[in-house]
């Protein structure tokens, strides 16, 4: 028999602990958000369907991109028992300077369109961080409004070379002046991917009114308020506007580039440079050999070459070929701290986050960003406690397996022969 009694009017106050109400609907909005994933819904619902579509899509089928995340929850994390990580440092020393965390702001084009604050909110919060932050050649903020955002912080520059030359070297000149300590040159990007979203939703740079955007509108009221009231887009590169953003690529890209180009570039600018987009152990050697301060393996997030290898099961070959005193990185479908801890584990110095961070801004501008360095940041550190290290450099390749789902058919058949 259960015993019973009268409840206890002072027990039931003990109970009864409300928490103040949160008054601030971005803080209460982002506070609930407690994983990047919440934070993509939550900008699914603050967000234009053109914009939204624009940065979560990817080429084609969007096979890379499912694939590339696939594969980093396909991890196997192997602990290390009773052995105490009180403290844990995230720091690292890349490309000559520090980072407080092992990731940086990957460079996206047109980030004004997602959410208003754009670059300046990346920046800003990159600089609150400790982290560099990236500016895109199609960025919607001026190399100097990025600096003025991160005055005192890394900014990096991604380089597209366009047909029009010039134009890209006085880019590049600019960010020296600036300050702007690495270049990351794009070398994935002859042509524009096939983002199809873009198409089916008649998606155009500037965005154009029609009678689906009017309606897709008005549950977005702010974000056609911001739109409406902040400066015009300006692409600083860019002088065609007018189309889909594949068609405004391929009217700017220059599918000639070579490593003629790497030598033109490597002489006018002064700082590191890395090339972005590496997808085959050869090349990183090559890379290597040609004297360049490291690489990104990357497949564009998905956004150009679908079925592309996927970068972070390149990265144990790569890191074995070009030796352990060559910045590697990697990017594409980081979505978890879990997820960078596990590609420096397998040998990457650094990796990049591009729509981890998008879908923050367009959750919340600023604050938003800095929801996603905070998230990120917590999983990096909890991940690294389970394991049981206090540092990265403890990270080694025993604390991972990478398990597959897809194996080359070759292998697959020499290996049912053995069995
Ligand atoms: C909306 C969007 C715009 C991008 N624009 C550029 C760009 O202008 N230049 C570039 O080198 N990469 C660009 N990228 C690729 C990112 O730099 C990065 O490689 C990619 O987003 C990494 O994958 P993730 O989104 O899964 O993190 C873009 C990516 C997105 C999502």
């Amino acid at each position: 028999m259960v015993q019973r009694q009268l409840p206890n009017p002072a027990e039931l106050l003990e109970l009864m602990k409300f928490k103040k109400p949160e008054l601030d609907g971005r803080k209460r909005r982002l506070d609930a958000a407690l994983t990047i994933g919440d934070l993509r819904t939550i900008a699914k619902r603050r967000t234009p369907k053109a914009a939204f579509d624009y940065t979560d899509g990817a080429a084609e089928g969007e096979l890379s991109l499912t694939r590339a995340r696939q594969a980093f929850q396909d991890v196997e994390f192997h602990p290390g028992i009773l052995r105490p990580a009180p403290d844990v440092d995230t720091s690292v020393e890349i490309l000559g300077g520090p980072s407080a965390l092992p990731f940086g702001i990957a460079p996206t084009g047109f980030t004004r369109l997602m959410q208003t604050e754009g670059e300046v909110a990346g920046a800003g919060a990159a600089a609150a961080a400790g982290i560099p932050f990236t500016l895109s050649t199609l960025g919607t903020t001026s190399i100097e409004g990025v600096k003025a955002a991160n005055p005192h912080g890394r900014n990096w520059f991604q380089l597209y070379v366009m047909r029009d030359r010039e134009i890209s070297y006085e880019l590049t000149r600019r960010a020296a002046a600036a300050g702007f300590d690495t270049l990351q040159f794009t070398v994935d990007t002859p042509v524009a991917g096939a983002r199809l979203r873009d198409k089916r939703n008649g998606f155009s740079i500037p965005p154009q009114l029609t009678l689906g955007t009017i309606i897709n509108a008005i549950p977005r009221p702010w974000w056609w308020f911001d739109f409406l009231t902040t400066p015009k887009l300006e692409f600083a590169s860019l002088s065609t506007t007018g189309g889909t953003v594949g068609e405004l690529l391929d009217a700017a890209m220059d599918p000639t580039i070579s490593y003629d180009d790497l030598a033109v570039i490597r002489d006018i600018w002064p700082g590191k440079i890395i090339i972005k987009g590496v997808q085959n152990v050869e090349d990183s050697v090559r890379l290597r050999d040609e004297g360049v301060d490291g690489i990104v393996l990357s497949n564009h997030g998905g956004r150009q070459l679908d079925r592309a290898p996927i970068p972070f099961h390149l990265l144990p070959e790569v890191r074995k070929a070009v030796g352990d005193d060559f910045t590697v990185m990697i990017d594409t479908g980081i979505m978890n701290g879990a997820d960078v801890v596990a590609a420096v584990a397998l040998g990457a110095d650094f990796t990049l986050i591009g729509r981890a961070y998008l879908y923050g801004l367009m959750a919340g501008g600023r604050q938003g960003v800095d929801r996603t360095i905070a998230i990120l940041r917590s999983e990096i550190e909890r991940t690294m406690r389970l394991l049981g290290v206090s540092s990265l450099a403890e990270l080694e390749p025993g604390h991972v397996t990478q398990l597959t789902r897809l194996v080359p058919v070759s292998r697959a058949a020499s290996e049912a022969h053995v069995h």
